[in-house]
């Protein structure tokens, strides 16, 4: 049985969850991967999970009538065994019941060294806009536990990015998203391992 059971809340490309999903093909990660839930139904982590055979699901405010598209969430989640929840480019705030649940077993992946450059509006294009504005020298990449508000919860992981001379936001962002892939498998690794132990909250 592998040690963790994964399920992924993404809103576009997916890619940090296809770096994930390779891992586990692959033997580098001792993970399965559950279940993938986009809101949006057109997006490409929609079709890399059929692509994966994993299951899949389009959630959204709008497509489970008489029902929060909260409880939508924890309801597939939980009807999938799943015990880590990894948001990998997930646009939209989690929900209070699906947080409670898995509270500590939520994780996202943001790209710059958290607590900079995180928060409200600080998200894609905009965080290497900011780096590149604040004269950094040097980004990165934070891989850390969900709560409540945009990029506060505990950091797990981190890996250092350079900024070079000349650098575009485009030529930052493919550099940093590089290292997500890594940091994301890694940090997963050592979470199945035991030398990441996520927090508990009371
Ligand atoms: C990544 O840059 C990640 O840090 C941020 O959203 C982006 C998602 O990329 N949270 P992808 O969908 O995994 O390709």
């Amino acid at each position: 049985m592998p040690t963790l059971h994964l399920g992924f809340l993404a809103s576009h490309g997916g890619s940090n969850m296809q770096a994930i999903i390779d891992a586990c093909k692959q033997g580098r990660l001792d993970a399965k991967p559950c279940v993938v839930i986009s809101n949006n139904s057109d997006s490409t982590a929609i079709a890399r999970a059929r692509q994966e055979y994993i299951p899949r699901y389009h959630i959204s405010a709008a497509t489970h009538p008489g029902e929060t598209e909260d409880r939508a969430i924890l309801r597939t989640l939980q009807a999938h065994d799943v015990d880590t929840v990894i948001l990998a480019g997930y646009m939209k705030r989690i929900g209070p019941e699906t947080l409670q649940t898995y509270r500590g077993r939520i994780l996202n992946i943001h790209p710059a060294l958290l607590p900079k450059f995180g928060g409200r509006g600080l998200y894609g294009k905009q965080v290497h806009e900011a780096v590149l504005r604040a004269g950094e020298k040097v980004t990165g990449v934070t891989v850390h536990v969900v709560d409540e508000q945009y990029d506060t919860g505990p950091i797990l992981n981190q890996t250092q990015v350079p900024v070079m001379v000349g650098d575009t936001v485009d030529s930052l962002a493919e550099r940093v998203l590089a290292q997500e892939h890594l940091l994301y498998v890694e940090t997963l690794r050592k979470i199945s391992e035991g030398t990441i132990v996520l927090p508990i909250f009371d």
